[in-house]
Order: C-alpha cells, then structure tokens, then sequence
C-alpha cells in the first residue's frame, strides 16, 4: 500500500488529515534469548514494515482500524484497558506506557497496515508498538527520546501481550539503518553501528510457516530460568544482576549442584553472548566463515541446550549444514517456530530454494516460504499533515 493510498483510506474512515510514520520489523544475526540477560545482540531493521496513519480528535476516543484484519476498535483515553482483539492491545498498550509516563494524549483517529509476514518471527507486534509510540510522539510532539519509545514499545508487550521479551525487537524497529547490524548491548544500552558488509552472500530467510503454541509460555519459562540462575549466583555474589556479569566457573559451582537444567539453559546464554562478540569482530573482518560458524554454534545451542526449537526448523538448519555455499545457517527469534536465518552465495540461492522447499514439503507437507533479506531504516514519519519532519 503507497503512502498515498493509506492516507486515502484514513480519510475515507475519519474525514481527516493524518500523519504517517512506519516501523520496520527486524532479522537477528546472532544474539539469540541473550537480551533478557542484559547480554548482546545483533539485530538489523528489514524493509517490511508497519504504517500507521494518525490524527488527534476533539474527544477522549481512542478509534483503531487494522487493514489486515479488517477489523476496528473504539475505546477512551481515560479507560484504557487490555483488548480480546491481540492487534489493538500492542497499540493500546502504548497508550498506557505514554498515559503511566504522564505524557497529556488526548484522543486519537488511526489506521493500521503493514507487510511484516506474520507469525514468522520478524517481530511484526514490535513493528506495531513503534510505530505507535513514535506516531504518538510525533503527533503530540512529545519530548521524549528514542529509546524510550523503544522501552514504552517494550512495556506494552509485557502488560497487554503477556510476553516478558526483552529490548532487542522495539530497539531494531526504532534504531534500524539501511546496509547496517546494530550490536546493542542491553545492559548499558549502548550500541554499535556495523556495516552488513557480505561480498557475494546473501541473508535468506526459511519461514517454517508454523507457529507452535507453546512459544509464549515457553518464552516466559525460559526467562524465569535464567533469573533463577541468577538469583542462585547472586547470594555469593551479590554484585551479578543478569546472566551477562556470569562466568562459567560460577555456574558450574551454584547452578549446576542445585538444579541440572537450569544449569545448562544458563550455559547456553553465557556462551551466546561470548559468540556475539566474536561474530562482530567476523563480521568487521570481512570473516563470513566464522560467522557463519557461530551460528550454526548458536542453533545447536538453541536446540539441544535451551530447546527453544522445533523439528520443522531443525530440518531446515539440517538440510543445508554441509553444503559448502551456505556458510551459516540457525532458528531466528524466540523460537518453536518462524524463520531459520541462512548466509548463502548469492547464484545458488534460487536453485537453493528450490531444493529446501521441495525437500519441506515432503517431509512436513508444508509450504514453505522464502525471503532475501533487504535492511532497511527504523522508525520514521513519511509523511506531515501539519508538522515538520524531525526525529525526536
Ligand atoms: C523474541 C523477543 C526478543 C528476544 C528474542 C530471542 O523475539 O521479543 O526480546 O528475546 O525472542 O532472542
């Protein structure tokens, strides 16, 4: 949908003039379940997004409509509370973060489309809840900084979508630029801009196109594992506030005795986060092998150490291990389902594709989908009713 036709259907509902913002969904290159442990990441913003065309209203009302789902909802300001639509809640949540930070909203017009595939682990809901905030922010020139767009986005999927995640998503949608990875470290917050350098390869993404249930309360399950990893360390050394301040020696010394599972999910992270370091350092060096290399590291980590896999994503890291153009390859996201991230040579990608899917579909009789990635920027207004263009 151009920008042109989103403001035509805007207009059509609410006979009024609207800003438009979009926010971009995201890959992750490496880096994976480390951010709730105050770890490293290193996410790209991609070129599919989320737009949001917005207007203030007279009144208190709060009118949603989502053009994916054809559906609207109306609600108020002063009585915001969680939706049984799960679209509406990553926007209403926002309202809150804005509303519970004090930030004056009055009432709202907005209409909602976007091309992030869904369900397939490149965080349309963060794409949602960017847009959102910086939307608001715009339209209510609002002094506030991008991360803490970034941290409002967060909390509205914590209170209004049940899931505990942590920062990368909403940072990647609000921070993303074109041709770059950005290496966050989600302690201090402080981030690194890396060229996306990959001379003759390209990301492809597999989408399983499944979802399995169990991936929000597995996600949660996962999290309270690692605190309690913490909380056990914590108690000789008071001063370790996430699994990031860790060691190994200190896990294998208080963890493991108490409680073997969470020992090994524990490990997994620590090691993650170390494998980070070293795949920005690949990267810099041009080293795609040993990126590569990582991340098959990370997938065997992810699968048989915190099982936060699943056989259909498995197969596809499986079908391409020992093929000398895939150079890395491992499940992307919070798992049980969505994408598999791929580094393949740029002219063996199509008969690539050919191959994965046939082999998909006979082993699951499922369809399976393919994207080359393209990176694109974070969060940003496309287009002013009333309002100069400026980035808050
Ligand atoms: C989901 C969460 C992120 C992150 C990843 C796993 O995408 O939203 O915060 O934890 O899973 O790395």
């Amino acid at each position: 949908m151009e920008s042109l036709q989103l403001k035509k259907a805007f207009k059509e509902i609410y006979d009024a003039e609207p800003i438009l913002v979009k926010s971009p969904g995201r890959i992750n290159i490496i880096g994976e379940h480390t951010d709730y442990n105050g770890g490293l990441v290193m996410p790209a913003a991609i070129n599919k997004a989320v737009y949001v065309a917005i207007s203030k209203r007279d009144d208190s009302e709060i009118h949603l409509f989502s053009e994916s789902y054809q559906e609207k909802y109306t609600g108020n300001i002063n009585n915001v509370k969680i939706a049984d639509k799960a679209w509406a809640n990553y926007i209403l949540g926002v309202v809150d973060g804005f509303l519970k930070r004090d930030f004056p909203l009055s009432g709202f017009n907005l209409y909602m489309y976007g091309n992030v595939p869904l369900g397939a682990g490149l965080s349309s809901s963060a794409a949602v809840e960017c847009a959102t905030a910086y939307a608001l922010a715009q339209l209510n020139q609002f002094a506030v900084s991008k991360m803490d767009l970034a941290l409002i986005a967060q909390k509205a999927e914590h209170e209004f979508a049940g899931v505990n995640c942590g920062i990368m998503d909403q940072f990647a949608s609000v921070f993303g630029q074109r041709d770059y990875a950005m290496m966050l470290d989600c302690r201090s917050l402080a981030h690194e801009y890396i060229p996306l350098k990959l001379d003759g390869y390209k990301l492809v993404l597999f989408n399983t196109n499944v979802k399995h249930s169990l991936s929000e309360s597995a996600y949660n399950e996962r999290r309270a594992q690692c605190e309690q990893g913490v909380a056990w360390i914590k108690v000789h050394y008071p001063s370790v506030q996430y699994l990031r301040d860790v060691t190994e020696e200190m896990l294998l010394e208080y963890v493991k005795p108490k409680n073997n599972e969470t020992y090994t999910k524990c490990s997994y992270v620590v090691a993650e986060i170390a494998r980070v370091k070293r795949a920005a350092i690949a990267l810099k060096d041009g080293d795609l092998d040993e990126l590569g290399k990582l991340m098959f590291e990370t997938h065997e980590g992810l699968s048989k150490a915190y099982q936060v896999s699943c056989k259909e994503l498995d197969f596809l890291v499986e079908q391409v291990k020992d093929l000398a153009d895939v150079l890395g390859a491992r499940m992307m996201g919070g798992g049980f389902g969505g994408c598999t991230i791929n580094i393949i040579k740029e002219e063996e990608i199509d008969q690539l594709i050919q191959k994965i899917s046939k082999a998909y579909l006979h082993e699951f009789d499922l369809v399976l989908s393919a994207y080359i990635v393209e990176t694109g920027n974070g969060s940003k207004i496309i287009e002013t009713a009333t309002i100069a263009e400026h980035t808050p």
